[in-house]
């Protein structure tokens, strides 16, 4: 063979992997309305960017008659290419070999490349569409998975490790995703569960709907599994380079500024911030509001925006830096923490921390939501995540109390106590252990009792509480708060305390590792 034959040879066969389980597949798949495995990389990466390795690698196994079907490459794409510039290394299942099932080859391909971007530091993006296990390799799959589970442990808090569900991801396969960072999910076509619906047995579209399969409606309304769920494939993988902007290549370097052509004002004021904040403090406001006139260009990227609404968590820029905002929500449940807040916020806080983001806190929390449901459900528990979360965090921590700090919460929510860094309030501020009906109730209880005309009597004695406790003037006095400001000072305000804080050095004692009330 000469020079010529063999370079038409290499060529051959790298086209024919590229059809991956070939074009009537490839057809079929389309006509589903769902994009290939390398259409997908196309769009996720800077065109030209993708560059693939193991191409060659096929499965091994001659099993229930696998070897029949004459495909070149296995039934994944692996490689990297590159993210507005930045480095990262990617997979892609390809639904069209054998389901994009997963096998022994399929697990070393995305395991050789979670390797290299552990030894060089850049972030691992998975892009899902699979089968699950491949039944034919039985065991050998499944120590596939396990294979990938580890890497996924190790490399958590070293990489930001990103996942998508583009397709099935059934079985144990979804503890993959799991273990990673954030999972977005495409509307319609995607859907990840364990065991399936009620009745396990075998999954067809016409028996139940996708919801019930765990779309991503379920996903990223109830369980909260998804972070960021998205109407089409090319609106995730969109989603996906915007999520990356905010994000370090690893937890040893600090996020990319933004570029100064889109930088906005450090000095602006934003005059409708002086207006939000109702003077009934029982009037809900929007906090995202406020997060918008407060950050860079009003851009807020929000994560988990449909799941525990009550609580919004998501990146920004303040000044053209990265940063995590935290923020309850008066618009929902009044902003109360419950169980599934507190873990939302949580998880947020802490990859935050991992990746040297600052932590900015918006606060207006009336406390944690009572009732049997949440104490039989945990919210002991699940409460001491997000203050275990706060209080370990070493990066930046900014604080803003708009309007309630009441109770435990006050303590949780980025306190000066458990090491804020800066804690601003807004003249509207009420920080207090308890609202003043409900303290008046049981301070007053026998005076109330006893009094003519109880009624006349609590009216004074919570117009009394809240002049001696619903301000932020006796927190300020201790030092609690560092100072109370006119909320259109915030921005600057923030922006000047990120730079005072550009050094920041904080530590928490050597130890293998805390234990985090899971
Ligand atoms: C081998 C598989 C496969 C699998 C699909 N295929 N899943 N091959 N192992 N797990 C093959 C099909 O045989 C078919 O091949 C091709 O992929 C396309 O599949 P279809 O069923 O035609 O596609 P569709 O109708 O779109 O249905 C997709 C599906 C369904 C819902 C994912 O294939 C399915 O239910 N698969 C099994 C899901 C599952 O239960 N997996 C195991 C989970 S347990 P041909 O040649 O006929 O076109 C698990 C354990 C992991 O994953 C544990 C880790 C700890």
């Amino acid at each position: 063979m000469n020079e010529t034959s063999k370079i038409q040879k290499l060529n051959e066969i790298k086209a024919q992997s590229r059809l991956g389980g070939g074009q009537a597949r490839i057809d079929a798949h389309h006509k589903k309305g769902r994009l290939t495995a390398r259409e997908r990389l196309d769009l996720l990466l800077d065109r030209g960017s993708f560059r693939e390795v193991d191409p060659f690698v096929v499965h091994r196994t001659s099993d229930f008659g696998l070897d029949e079907q004459k495909i070149v490459s296995d039934s994944v794409v692996v490689g990297w290419g590159t993210i507005d510039k930045r480095l990262v290394y990617v997979y892609s299942q390809d639904f069209t070999v054998f389901g994009g099932s997963l096998g022994e080859v399929h697990a070393e391909k995305i395991c050789k490349i979670m390797d290299m971007a552990m030894k060089n530091g850049a972030p691992v993006i998975g892009l899902n569409d699979s089968g699950g296990a491949r039944i034919q390799e039985g065991v050998v799959a499944l120590g596939g998975y396990a294979d990938i589970f580890l890497r996924n442990t190790l490399a958590s808090g070293v990489v930001p490790q990103i996942s998508a569900i583009m397709g099935p991801c059934a079985g144990g396969a979804v503890y993959s995703p799991a273990l990673t960072d954030f999972i977005f999910m495409t509307r319609n076509t995607s859907y990840m569960f364990v065991t399936g619906p009620d009745v396990v047995k075998t999954v067809t579209h016409e028996e139940v709907t996708q919801e019930e399969l765990g779309g991503a409606g379920v996903h990223s309304e109830k369980s909260g599994v998804c972070h960021v769920a998205a109407d089409s494939e090319a609106d995730t993988l969109y989603l996906i380079r915007k999520l990356m902007g905010y994000l370090p290549q690893n937890n040893m370097e600090d996020p990319p500024p933004a570029p100064t052509a889109v930088r906005d004002d450090p000095l602006r004021m934003d005059e409708a911030l002086n207006a939000l904040v109702p003077d009934d403090p029982n009037k809900p406001y929007d906090i995202k509001e406020a997060i918008r006139m407060i950050v860079d260009n009003g851009v807020f990227f929000e994560i988990h925006e449909n799941y525990a609404a009550n609580i919004v968590v998501g990146f920004a820029r303040l000044g053209g830096q990265s940063v995590g905002i935290v923020a309850n929500q008066p618009a929902v449940l009044a902003g109360v923490l419950d169980i599934d807040a507190s873990e939302k916020g949580a998880r947020f806080v802490r990859f935050c921390d991992s990746f040297n983001i600052p932590i900015i806190t918006f606060e207006d929390v009336p406390g944690f939501l009572p009732g049997t449901f949440q104490e039989h459900h945990g919210i002991i528990r699940s409460g001491a995540k997000l203050l275990y979360a706060y209080c370990e965090a070493t990066v930046p921590k900014l604080t803003v109390i708009t309007r309630k700090a009441y109770g435990g919460a006050y303590c949780v929510m980025s306190s000066k106590h458990i090491r804020g860094d800066l804690n601003l309030a807004w003249p509207s501020a009420e920080i207090a252990v308890m609202g003043p009906d409900g303290a008046v109730n049981i301070i007053f209880r026998k005076e109330l009792e006893k009094a003519g005309d109880p009624v006349q009597r609590k009216a004074e004695l919570v117009a009394e509480y809240k002049e001696k406790f619903a301000n932020p003037y006796v927190a300020a006095s201790r030092g609690y708060v560092d100072d109370v400001i006119e909320p259109k000072e915030t921005r600057p305000r923030l922006i000047n305390a990120l730079a005072m804080l550009s050094n920041k050095r904080d530590k928490n004692p050597a130890k293998k590792h805390g234990n985090i009330p899971l």
